[in-house]
């Protein structure tokens, strides 16, 4: 696989907070904030383990966030869950293989530390093509704002299944 010789991925805990949020107000804007994504983790930390920066020298170019929610049964049974994103790289540098270095890296930090399945909202195009997300088992998922059911992904990690079935994305934050 190839990737930009430049970059070097390390975890998130290396970037300063400031800077990741400029990254990220530079890769999705400003107005980010009021988004699907982020009710369905408030109050939840990032994962520092399933976390990762990418790094062109000293220079932070992408960052991936996972977060620990549940899906919440209406008989009140708690499927943990991770969700992955957002992924962010830098405007300029996008489409030179950033995005799937931050990917696989976390993909093989799941594979040995994720306590649930993998699920988020991003575009299948890319999300199944490299890494085997599918929309298949989330269409009775409910997620706190409105989504694209097609962009509404999961897939299973370290012996976790994806769950189908109904049910509600809720923040989990003790797990933070
Ligand atoms: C989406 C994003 C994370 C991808 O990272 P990237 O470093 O730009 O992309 P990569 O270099 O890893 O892409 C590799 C391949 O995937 C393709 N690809 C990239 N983004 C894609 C998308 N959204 N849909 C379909 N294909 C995509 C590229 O064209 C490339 O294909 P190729 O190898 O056939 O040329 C990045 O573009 C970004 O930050 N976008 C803005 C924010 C966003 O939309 N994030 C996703 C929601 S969480």
């Amino acid at each position: 696989m190839e990737h930009s010789p430049l970059v070097e991925i390390k975890p998130l805990s290396t970037a300063m907070p400031e800077r990741v949020e400029a990254l990220l107000d530079a890769a999705f804007g400003t107005d980010r904030h009021g988004r699907t994504a982020y009710r369905m983790r408030q109050g939840c930390a990032a994962l520092p383990a399933l976390s990762f920066s990418a790094w062109d020298d000293a220079r932070l170019i992408g960052t991936l966030q996972c977060w620990p929610v549940a899906l919440e049964r209406t008989s009140g049974e708690r499927v943990p869950l991770v969700m992955v994103g957002p992924v962010a790289v830098e405007p300029a540098l996008q489409r030179s293989g950033t995005g799937r270095a931050l990917m696989d890296a976390m993909m093989d930090a799941a594979a040995l530390y994720a306590d649930g399945a993998l699920m988020m909202i991003g575009d299948p195009e890319y999300y199944g093509r490299f890494w085997g997300f599918a929309a298949d088992a989330t269409g009775e998922w409910v997620v706190p704002g409105p989504v694209e059911q097609r962009r509404l992904l999961a897939r299973g990690a370290n012996g976790h299944a994806v769950p189908d079935g109904a049910g509600a994305i809720t923040p989990d934050p003790a797990r933070s």
